[in-house]
């Protein structure tokens, strides 16, 4: 049995207790949030002790493995004091919002690194993995564009968005991470472009709602990614792969097959909710992974040093966005 603690019970810190509470493997033993009345309604959901002070969770020899679910600027300090004592470490992407604490991280920490897995759940996805088996597989030649819309319905509140390093650290991250593991060389270059279409809250706080982003490989491949805070049909997120053999889609998954055909033409269920929705089965999936692999020895199937490119691509295509010119990488 795998003895686990939580930090930070937010809204990905909710989703992965109940994957850890209904996993045979672990036993979710604490649960922590420095606003003891989230974490708490949590604690008391699962039946599980409660603590305000993170600390306390590093510093407890009955735990095995973290998760850490707290806002992007603390992975890093919650990392370190975790790998200090010898734990495992499921840390929520990005692996920080600043590149070259990050980067310190890696290269300092390189003799325990390999006790992290990053949180990239679109990994685990049934079409995802068919999509990459299929490129993998040579079955479609070679790439030459790949295309993601990722668009969320809606923003809640700004508030949660405040510390995740802005749209290309928190959204457009998981897209360059698909991209990046979809095409087999790297990319050398990227071009952005920031907007504030949606709330002005944006640009109060120096972030955009809305960013576009071109990487190109040394062959001359293209990843164009497309990111909005705002898709009034709901939660979208495709991916196309157009390559010399073929083009391979994933599709925004509808939430029924309904639909109603009348004389204004067809009206169908949009996308299933948002992405809690959307990749519930995934986000099990990875949290069943990271404790396969604990209890088997094997390593992460997402590591550190993934963590590190994506958030590599992503300071990229933000400082690209930032000054108007195309960055070499
Ligand atoms: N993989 C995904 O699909 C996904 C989805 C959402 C968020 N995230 C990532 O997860 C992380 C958290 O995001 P969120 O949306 O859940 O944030 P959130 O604001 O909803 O929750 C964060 C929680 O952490 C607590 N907290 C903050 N600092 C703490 C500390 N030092 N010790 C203990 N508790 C602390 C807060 O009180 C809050 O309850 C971010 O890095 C974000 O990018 C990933």
């Amino acid at each position: 049995m795998i003895n686990v603690g939580l930090i930070g019970t937010g809204r990905i810190g909710q989703v992965h207790a109940a994957n850890i509470a209904r996993n045979r493997q672990a036993y979710l033993r604490v649960i922590c949030d420095a606003r003891p009345e989230a974490g708490k309604t949590l604690a008391c959901k699962y039946d599980t002790a409660f603590t305000a002070a993170p600390q306390e969770v590093i510093q407890d020899k009955s735990i095995d493995a973290v998760f850490i679910c707290t806002p992007a600027h603390s992975h890093i300090d919650l990392m370190e004091a975790a790998l200090a004592t010898g734990k495992y470490v499921f840390c929520e992407k990005p692996l920080d919002e600043n590149l070259e604490k990050a980067q310190r991280f890696v290269t300092t920490h390189s003799d325990f690194v390999a006790r992290v897995m990053v949180g990239f759940h679109r990994r685990f996805d049934d079409s995802h993995q068919k999509l990459r088996k299929k490129v993998e597989s040579g079955a479609l030649g070679s790439i030459e564009q790949i295309i993601i819309n990722s668009r969320d319905p809606r923003l809640d509140s700004y508030e949660i968005l405040r510390g995740t390093g802005g749209i290309f650290r928190d959204m457009m991250m998981h897209d360059i991470d698909q991209a990046s593991i979809l095409t087999r060389e790297s990319f050398v270059g990227v071009v952005a472009r920031g907007a504030c279409f949606v709330d002005p809250v944006f640009a109060k706080n120096g972030d955009f709602d809305t960013a576009t982003a071109t990487f190109w490989t040394q062959s001359d491949a293209t990843c164009t990614i497309f990111n909005s805070r705002r898709s009034l049909f709901g939660f979208e997120q495709t991916i196309e792969v157009f390559a010399s053999g073929g083009t391979a889609v994933v599709r925004a998954t509808p939430a029924t097959s309904f639909s109603i055909r009348d004389e204004a033409g067809e009206h169908i269920d949009g996308p299933k909710g948002h992405f809690f929705e959307r990749y519930r089965d995934a986000y099990n999936a990875e949290c069943c992974a990271f404790l396969e692999a604990i209890e088997s020895g094997a390593p992460f199937p997402v590591s550190a040093n993934d963590g590190l490119r994506a958030l590599a691509l992503a300071d990229a295509a933000d400082r690209s966005a930032r000054l108007g010119q195309w960055v070499a990488l």
